[in-house]
């Protein structure tokens, strides 16, 4: 196993490994390390079965049940496909509804830790994922605007996000409906690493304790605007076989839009399958 940089600043890739059988836990460590380090952890190269991709994400948290029932795969209910090619994927408010920049999980307790994609299939053009490495745009703000991050608390639902780029992914007013806001300060600090980062900048922060609307929208673009510069971002480009695990605590992403494809064989078919995790991956809890 080979674990290098993916850019100089942000993210790792991980080479030489078979997840067709769950690591053990000394290699488990190194992931993690490698994934809190670097808050991306890119893993090459993977011909999974679903439950062979199952059995690899239990070893990072305690599995999701995602809200978006309709992204289930059947007989795997933490598991989400995400693509272009199905029926209910011709709606874009499902196949495009995560193409702003959001963290997952940010809208519930405990907060989502960890998202991984595996990538089955890959469109000739499209479907690459932007990430923000929030972390450094934390350690990149004034004192002054740490300390006014640190204060700032977010409420947040699912699909509530105010700000002018939000898509309102399909089912949000049904989940709205149905939950409980929470709060979140604009800065969380890692449970990991204690390092701070910023958080929840998009998608379900909709109000700021203490402010009005406009001056919430206000605060929240700031940041984000800061946080969205080039120099915190990372394209992805997937190739058949990545897996990528994401930080969701210290990050943020947004996906690139896709078409419908005609089936999973066409040339711009795009199948990706998500877990996500609360809690800390067991290798790393043991310690
Ligand atoms: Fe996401």
């Amino acid at each position: 196993m080979k674990i290098q940089k993916l850019t100089e600043n942000f993210g790792a890739s991980v080479e030489g490994l078979d997840l067709s059988r769950v690591p053990d836990d000394t290699v488990m460590r190194s992931l993690a390390d490698a994934l809190y380090a670097n808050r991306l952890l890119l893993i090459k190269g993977q011909d999974l079965e679903v439950d062979d991709y199952y059995q690899f994400g239990r070893q990072w948290g305690e599995l999701i049940t995602h809200v978006s029932e309709f992204l289930r795969v059947p007989g795997y209910p933490e598991m989400m496909c995400i693509g272009n090619t199905e029926d209910k994927d011709r709606d874009p408010a499902i196949r495009n509804g995560a193409v702003h920049w959001h963290t997952d999980g940010s809208y519930k307790l405990p907060a989502t830790a960890i998202t991984m994609l595996y990538a089955r299939k890959v469109p000739a053009n499209g479907g690459n994922t932007w990430f923000c490495d929030m972390a450094r745009a934390y350690d990149a703000l004034t004192d002054a605007d740490k300390a006014l991050a640190r204060s700032s608390i977010a409420n947040h639902l699912f699909g509530a996000g105010t700000d002018d780029d939000e898509v309102t992914p399909a089912g949000a007013a049904q989940t709205q409906a149905e939950a409980t806001p929470v709060k979140n300060s604009l800065v969380k600090i890692h449970p990991v690493t204690g390092r701070s980062a910023l958080y929840g900048l998009g998608q379900s922060p909709y109000s700021i304790d203490g402010l009005s609307d406009d001056d919430a929208r206000a605060r929240i673009r700031y940041f984000k605007s800061h946080a969205t510069q080039p120099e915190f971002l990372y394209e992805h480009r997937y190739e058949p076989g990545d897996i990528m695990l994401i930080d969701c605590l210290a990050t943020m992403h947004k996906a690139t839009p896709s078409e419908v494809a005609e089936s999973p064989d066409a040339d711009n078919a795009r199948i990706m399958w998500r877990l996500s995790t609360e809690g800390l991956p067991p290798a790393v809890a043991a310690v």
